[in-house]
């Protein structure tokens, strides 16, 4: 790598700008762009360039034809500003001036397959009221775009970006359910799958017919000793779909590198190619009106010999020059890492400069070990030094997604509480895959690796809180405490701070669904047990008014998940960016304050099925005085006596 000075980086980079600039006039004459447009643009890539320079530089700077890919790296952003729709240049200049419009109490968001929720995209735009009397601000559509026939991950395979798959609709049904969204204050988030692309995508086709440009998109070996040299290093993510991280390809007598299903072909980010033709794939789905782009597999786009090939510092390189791209020609884009990782490395993603989300595994995982262990010291610990962010940056909490759960908790966070990680990963497994006596968790294996003892769990909220087990013993106990378990996690989610999640069907505590087996396409990933298709036959007979009692278990799922939600949207507090933990003297039960200007909220949460108490003076240290409202339950609470909390119970409590 080429070494430059700070001031001999930034002379280099002003100076190929002086070169490059006039070079665009015949793409901006090109796409008929008025002046106005073209200074908006300029200025901003006049803040952004040695930044952006910077880094390409460190990234490709050793490279003889550097400075070519580095006018077609330009060229796309003055494409992609010219290109960009009016309504959402104004939407950019809003964000411009508001960086921080994501961080508000108000935001809350679900995410959803479009076939599984709605069948299609015409079918979802007439879903906006649901989401609305859900309080939704924010809408993960799972990824959509054309894929591969057959097995798609999901649609993690995609073969073209910049169609949709025809059984969801077109890109135009698709713009149109973006302004309807956008008309009703919700703001889209969709993937941007850019470690790897399907084995049927053009430019993997290309490869495949031999053509030697395509082949440098990916990692192509001809035989097997850069393999195996690599495999020294490497985790395997998906084992039980092919042991290494490579696939031999019949037509090209090739080796592949796939890190994950063999479908999927990493691309190779070594090539500047590469990066530009994703800048422009990335530019295009912005423009279908995406508010926040959900980066897939962030950790695993560059490769090194000899290392893990995961959070490498030239992936966070490549990421926050993506990240100045959208700041110069789609200024209003946000980012969403998707980092399942170690807690030290899912930080390491979060900046303004890179993404300015990020999902919370770490939190997601713990939520879970405290139920399962009924204590929250682990949790505690890990909140206590992980959890704060810069500012402007917000975490992304949920409980469940469409992927399973890996426990990524730090094994020295866990040792100084005298816990065995390895030991106690294996417990959570049972636990959580219902080996365990006495659990009440319905999950399934995802992943077993025979050689490491790993293994990742699958199972829908309901399922792994417990409905799955209550409703087939029929013990209406049971499905009281499962209920509480999945309103005790989610009120959390929705209080800690950040942006909450639903796994849409949380609402409504659907389970597990054991079919995907008979689905070929399915049958071989277990993560599709938690994917179930909505039904909307819950929704039937639901009658208005606000009292949740008595209703059917689902409807009362719903309604008390509802009403948390506009608590939180009413709630100033959990808008801010500070959270204190409050140390409850009570193994079981987790404390915090959160605060915000003069606004101050107490969230004490009982992880046990035992009624529980924190003593007065604890809340009253906490600095409100002798009375307390609990927003959940309407009460008013007195601090002169301990507070009693019931099993599971989770209290938001304000000064009265
Ligand atoms: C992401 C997705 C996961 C997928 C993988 C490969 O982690 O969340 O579902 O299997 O990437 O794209
Ligand atoms: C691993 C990867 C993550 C992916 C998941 C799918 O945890 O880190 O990116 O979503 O596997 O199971």
């Amino acid at each position: 790598m080429t070494e430059l000075t700070p001031s001999q980086m930034q002379f280099e980079a002003q100076l190929s700008l002086s070169r490059l600039l006039p070079r665009m006039d015949h793409v901006w004459n090109l796409h008929e762009v008025d002046v106005e447009l073209r200074n908006e643009f300029n200025l901003r890539l006049q803040q952004h360039w040695e930044e952006l320079f910077g880094l390409l530089f460190r990234l490709y700077g050793s490279r003889y034809d550097f400075f070519f890919h580095l006018e077609e790296i330009l060229r796309t952003a003055v494409i992609a500003w010219a290109k960009r729709p009016a309504e959402l240049r104004t939407v950019d200049r809003q964000r411009i001036n508001q960086p921080d419009w994501f961080l508000s109490e108000k935001m809350v968001g679900g995410a959803l397959y479009v076939d599984l929720f709605s069948e299609n995209l015409t079918r979802l735009r007439e879903q906006i009221d649901y989401f609305q009397q859900l309080g939704l601000t924010y809408l993960h559509l799972m990824p959509l775009f054309a894929v591969r026939p057959g097995d798609n991950d999901g649609g993690y395979a995609i073969s073209n970006y910049r169609s949709v798959d025809p059984r969801l609709g077109t890109l135009e049904d698709l713009k149109a359910l973006a302004d309807d969204l956008r008309a009703a204050g919700i703001r889209l988030v969709l993937d941007f799958v850019f470690n790897h692309t399907a084995d049927d995508h053009d430019w993997a086709q290309n490869a495949q017919a031999g053509d030697l440009e395509y082949q440098q998109y990916y990692h192509i070996f001809p035989d097997r000793k850069i393999p195996d040299q690599y495999e020294r290093t490497l985790r395997e993510i998906f084992p039980t779909v092919r042991r290494g991280n490579f696939t031999w390809h019949d037509g090209m007598q090739r080796w592949v590198w796939t890190t994950f299903n063999s479908f999927q072909w990493d691309l190779n980010y070594h090539n500047p190619a590469v990066f530009r033709a994703m800048a422009e794939e990335m530019f295009f789905i912005a423009d279908t009106g995406v508010d926040i782009l959900r980066l897939d597999a962030v950790a695993f786009i560059w490769k090194q010999m000899g290392t893990s090939c995961e959070n490498l510092h030239e992936a966070h390189l490549l990421i926050q020059a993506f990240n100045r791209l959208a700041r110069i020609a789609t200024p209003g884009l946000l980012f969403k890492s998707e980092a399942i990782v170690h807690p030290d490395e899912v930080v390491k993603y979060i900046s303004t400069k890179e993404c300015q989300l990020s999902y919370n595994p770490t939190l997601m995982a713990l939520l879970w070990e405290s139920l399962a262990t009924r204590e929250v010291k682990l949790l505690n610990r890990s909140l206590s030094h992980r959890h704060q962010l810069p500012s402007n940056t917000a975490w992304v909490n949920y409980l469940r997604c469409h992927d399973d759960i890996g426990w990524t908790f730090d094994d020295a966070d866990a040792a100084a509480l005298g816990i065995n990680a390895y030991d106690h990963r294996q417990f959570l497994n049972r636990f959580f895959s219902g080996q365990f006596r006495d659990s009440f968790a319905r999950g399934i294996p995802f992943q077993e690796n025979l050689s490491t003892g790993d293994m990742r769990i699958a199972g829908t909220l309901a399922s792994l809180a417990g409905l799955e087990l209550a409703i087939e013993q029929e013990d209406e106990q049971a499905k009281e405490l499962a209920v509480r378990r999945m309103l005790l996690l989610q009120g959390i989610s929705l209080s800690v701070g950040g942006i909450p999640l639903l796994y849409l069907g949380e609402e409504w505590g659907m389970l597990n669904d054991y079919d995907f087996v008979k689905d070929p396409a399915k049958a071989g990933d277990t993560r599709w047990v938690h994917r179930p298709k909505m039904k909307w036959e819950f929704l039937e007979g639901m009658p208005d008014d606000v009292e949740v009692g008595g209703a059917p278990i689902h409807q009362r799922i719903f309604r008390s998940l509802r009403r948390m939600i506009l608590q939180r949207q009413a709630t100033p507090a959990f808008g801010g960016q500070t959270m204190q933990l409050l140390n409850s003297e009570n193994p079981h039960v987790l404390g915090f304050v959160r605060s915000r200007d003069s606004h101050r909220v107490i969230v004490l949460a009982n992880f046990s099925e035992q009624p529980q108490q924190v003593a007065g003076n604890v809340l009253r240290t906490a600095g409100l005085g002798r009375f307390f409202y609990d927003s959940l339950t309407d009460q008013t609470i007195r601090t002169s006596a301990p507070v009693a909390l019931e099993p599971y119970q989770l209290c938001w409590l304000a000064r009265e």
